[in-house]
């Protein structure tokens, strides 16, 4: 995990239609993202289960961004690749066109961090 960034999995997600017997999806993403090296927290409930997988980037200074529906059989290197790359900048805003697909298509939130400048049209 890079300093001052971290990535939240909710452990609890399923994703649409799955299963209420099996594993929970969300598990299921943390086990693989340990697996792969990536550290990370583990809570259960983000409040955005509609749209599991739900996970969360945050870090000091940096925009926070809620993401959903992610796939822990589909989308475990777009989220890994997406958390190295908001990790890397200095304000958590990764160029759009330069995310993975299944980010860019759902971003339920991004927050501004704590001392954002306002910004009105
Ligand atoms: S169960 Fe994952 S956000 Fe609610």
């Amino acid at each position: 995990m890079a300093v001052g960034t971290e990535l939240v999995v909710c452990t609890t997600c399923r994703l649409p239609g799955a299963d209420p017997q099996a594993p929970r999806d969300g598990a299921r993403l943390s086990d693989a993202l340990t697996a792969h090296g990536v550290a990370h927290r583990r809570q259960e409930c983000l409040s955005a289960c509609a749209n599991g997988c739900a996970v969360v980037f945050r870090g000091t200074g940096r925009w926070t961004y809620v993401q959903g529906r992610i796939d822990p059989d589909l989308h475990l290197n777009d989220l890994i690749s997406m958390y190295h790359a908001f990790a890397a900048t200095p304000d958590g805003i990764v160029p759009w066109r330069t995310r993975p697909e299944v980010i860019r298509k759902n971003t339920i939130a991004r927050i501004p961090p704590f001392d954002f400048q306002d910004q009105e049209s």
